[in-house]
């Protein structure tokens, strides 16, 4: 009787451990066979009305029902586990033939990339690169350049003045008197600086209140024009290209004498005119000259000894020459269509 009753309750418990498909509902049925109110130890507890013979033989049934219930709990617990961590797993695993998604490309900016190019080929000439203070004195920008107050040359350049002695440096110039100045004097100076200027201007096509220059400067004994002209024209042809034509056309600046404007050929017309260079066969590219006596003197270099030339171009120029780039505002405003189109891999 007793025997049977264990012995069905032992079918229905396995029966139920097959059929069920998660952890907690397999830690249910432990509880409601196996626990201590569970359906096994209810019926363990009529024991007492059985007989002294019928006890042992009802007692071996009723343990190899707890050990077969227990095993297949456990084995189930095993497999339901082993189950859940591959579903797991199989939800995490990562497919390696994914393409990547696309990093965006950066590079440097092309004024950078341009004022790069010249100092590269200035460094191959022997000169230095030297960077100075953007925040200038008035006596550096100005009166070390030959250009004392009330000068009406500083008409020239609309400057942005801090306090009446500090400014933001209009040019690149102020550094011509810094090196000169730094340099023991026993030794020639040869340098580029490059860096931003600042100026006055109401912003258009060609007109940045910001903006990029290049100064260059060498000073030595016998140091001449020629010198001045051959530097040009090997930067020329170097950057523009070895067909290019140089030219020196007369100009004015304080701070040299005799000053220069240098123009090459136009690459368009190759000189017959066209609207690239409105119609002249030439494009001005930088300002030039033979240091000014009164310039040496100051920054402590005796003028009878000592020459030098200097000249100042600008990066924003250059480069819209060489590119085409018609506004000279791309390169601030930071369109990333347009500063993109320079990014070489
Ligand atoms: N500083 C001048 C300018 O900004 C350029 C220049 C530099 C001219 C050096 C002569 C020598 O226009």
């Amino acid at each position: 009787m007793m025997q049977e009753e264990l012995k069905a309750l032992e079918v229905e418990a396995l029966q139920k451990i097959k059929e069920v498909t998660d952890e907690r509902s397999l830690q249910d049925i432990r509880v409601h066979y196996l626990g201590k109110k569970g359906a096994l130890t209810a019926i363990l507890r009529g024991m007492g009305k059985l007989s002294k013979e019928e006890r042992p033989v009802v007692g071996e049934v009723a343990n190899s029902v707890r050990e077969n219930v227990t095993a297949a709990l456990d084995a189930k617990k095993t497999k339901l586990e082993k189950a859940a961590l591959e579903a797991q797993l199989s939800k995490e695993t990562i497919d390696v033939t994914l393409p990547g998604r696309p990093v965006a490309e950066s590079g440097p900016h092309i004024l950078t990339q341009i004022i790069e190019e010249i100092e590269d080929l200035f460094i191959g000439m022997g000169y230095e690169i030297k960077e100075g203070p953007e925040v200038e004195t008035d006596y550096f920008n100005f009166e070390a350049l030959n250009l004392p107050k009330n000068h009406p040359a500083r008409d020239m350049q609309d400057t942005f003045y801090i306090t009446n002695e500090l400014l933001l440096r209009t040019h690149t110039s102020p550094m011509q008197a810094r090196a000169m100045q730094h340099s023991d004097k026993s030794q020639p100076v040869k340098m580029i600086c490059p860096g931003k200027v600042y100026r006055r201007d109401t912003d258009d096509a060609t007109h940045s209140h910001q903006f990029t220059q290049i100064e260059g400067l060498y000073v030595d004994r016998n140091v001449t024009m020629g010198d001045l002209k051959g530097t040009l024209d090997r930067f020329s042809k170097a950057m523009f290209g070895q067909d290019r034509e140089i030219r020196l056309r007369p100009s004015f600046f304080p701070f040299t004498e005799p000053s220069v404007e240098m123009d090459i050929s136009c690459k368009s017309c190759h000189g017959k005119g066209c609207s690239v260079c409105k119609h002249t066969g030439w494009i001005e590219i930088l300002g030039a000259g033979m240091m000014h006596p009164n310039v040496l003197e100051m920054a402590g270099y005796d003028p009878k000894e000592f020459t030098g030339f200097a000249f100042g171009m600008g990066p924003d120029r250059i480069a819209m020459l060489k590119y085409g780039v018609n506004d000279i505002r791309h390169f601030y405003t930071n369109d990333i269509r347009f500063l993109t189109q320079f990014h070489h891999g």
